[in-house]
C-alpha cells in the first residue's frame, strides 16, 4: 500500500491506474479509525478496482475555538488497518500542500449549508465542500463514499458534487453503530464512562422518536418534542425533522425525512440522525 503526501503526486498515481482501465474510488476521512471508517473503505475495496483513502484532518472546517488541535492522530494504526482492508494507497497530505499562506478559494453550497449543524458551526460546511473539492481533483476518482451518520454533509456533498459537474458517483452508506446503539464516532473518544452513558440518550431519542413515526404520528413539532424530552439530561443544540434532500424543515412526517440532532456532552459535541420514509416500518 502507497502513502501518497502530495496533490500532485496524487493525481499522477491515479490517472496512471485509470490508463491501466482501472476504477478509482476514494474514501475521504480525517482518521482515528472505528467502525464507520471500516464500512467504507469495505465497500470501496469490493466494489472498485484501486482504493484510495484519504487521512487529512482539515483545518478548514474547524473555528478557532473547536477541537483541531486535540482531534484525535492515529496514523500509523490507521494505514495498518487500512492495508489489511486491501485498501491500495493513503493519501495523506500535510495542512502545507492543501492551504498556501495565500490561500483564498473556497466552495459554499447554498442554503443545505445553513440549518442544521451549519447555525451553530457557520464555518464548517465551507471547509468540508473546499477540502472535498480538494480532495476530487487530486485522487479523481470515479467513486466516492460518504456515511449517512453525517447526513446534512452528504446532502451537500451529493449537491456540489452534481452542481459542480464532477461526474463522481457518490456513495451513501448506512450509520454504523456500537452495540450499545450510539453512532460510532471519532470524538466518542473524548467520552468517559459517564459521558457515554449521557451521550447514548441522543441514539435512544432519535430511536424512540422513529417508533412514533411508525406507529402513525405525522405532526412533527410532536416528534421533536419527544425527542427534546428524551434529551433533558444534555446540552442540545438542535433538534430538526427536515425533507431528507433539501433539508427543509417539515410540519408534517411526509416523504422522505430526516430526523437530526446534536448535543453537547461536557466539551464533547455529538451528532446523530435517522432517516424515515413514511410508510416504511
Ligand atoms: P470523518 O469524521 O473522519 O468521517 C469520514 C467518513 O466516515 C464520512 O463520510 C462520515 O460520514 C463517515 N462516518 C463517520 N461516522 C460514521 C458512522 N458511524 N457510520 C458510517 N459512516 C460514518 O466526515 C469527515 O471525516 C470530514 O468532514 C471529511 C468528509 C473527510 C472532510 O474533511
Amino acid at each position: 500500500m502507497k502513502v501518497i503526501r502530495h496533490p500532485d503526486e496524487m493525481r499522477a498515481w491515479s490517472y496512471e491506474r485509470r490508463a491501466e482501465g482501472k476504477s478509482v474510488g476514494l474514501v475521504p476521512t480525517m482518521g482515528a479509525f472505528h467502525g464507520g471508517h471500516i464500512s467504507l473503505m469495505e465497500a470501496c475495496a469490493e466494489r472498485d478496482a484501486v482504493s484510495v483513502v484519504s487521512i487529512f484532518v482539515n483545518p478548514a472546517q474547524f473555528a478557532p475555538h473547536e477541537d483541531f488541535d486535540s482531534y484525535p492522530r492515529t496514523f500509523e494504526s490507521d494505514c495498518a488497518a487500512a492495508k489489511a482492508l486491501g485498501m491500495d494507497a493513503v493519501y495523506a497530505p500535510p495542512a502545507s500542500a492543501l492551504y498556501a499562506e495565500n490561500y483564498a478559494t473556497y466552495v459554499e453550497v447554498e442554503r443545505l449549508q445553513e440549518g442544521l449543524c451549519g447555525k451553530t458551526r457557520p464555518h464548517f460546511f465551507r471547509g468540508v465542500a473546499t477540502v472535498v473539492v480538494k480532495l476530487f481533483n487530486a485522487v479523481v476518482p470515479d467513486r466516492a463514499y460518504f456515511g449517512e451518520k453525517d447526513g446534512q454533509q452528504a446532502a451537500i456533498i451529493k449537491r456540489m458534487t452534481r452542481d459542480l459537474d464532477f461526474g463522481i458517483d457518490i456513495v451513501t452508506l448506512p450509520t454504523v453503530r456500537d452495540a450499545d446503539g450510539m453512532a460510532a464516532s471519532s470524538r466518542n473518544a473524548y467520552l468517559d464512562a459517564e459521558g457515554r452513558e449521557l451521550g447514548l440518550a441522543l441514539s435512544r431519542a432519535l430511536f424512540g422518536a422513529r417508533e412514533l413515526m411508525v406507529q402513525g404520528e405525522c405532526d412533527a413539532r410532536r416528534v421533536v418534542r419527544m425527542v427534546k424530552e428524551g434529551l433533558a439530561d444534555v446540552e442540545v443544540d438542535y433538534v430538526a425533522l427536515v425533507d431528507a434532500d433539501e433539508l427543509n424543515p417539515l410540519m408534517r412526517v411526509e416523504g422522505n425525512v430526516l430526523l437530526a440532532a446534536a448535543v453537547t456532552v461536557g466539551d464533547t459535541r455529538l451528532i446523530d440522525n435517522i432517516r424515515y420514509e413514511v410508510g416504511e416500518s
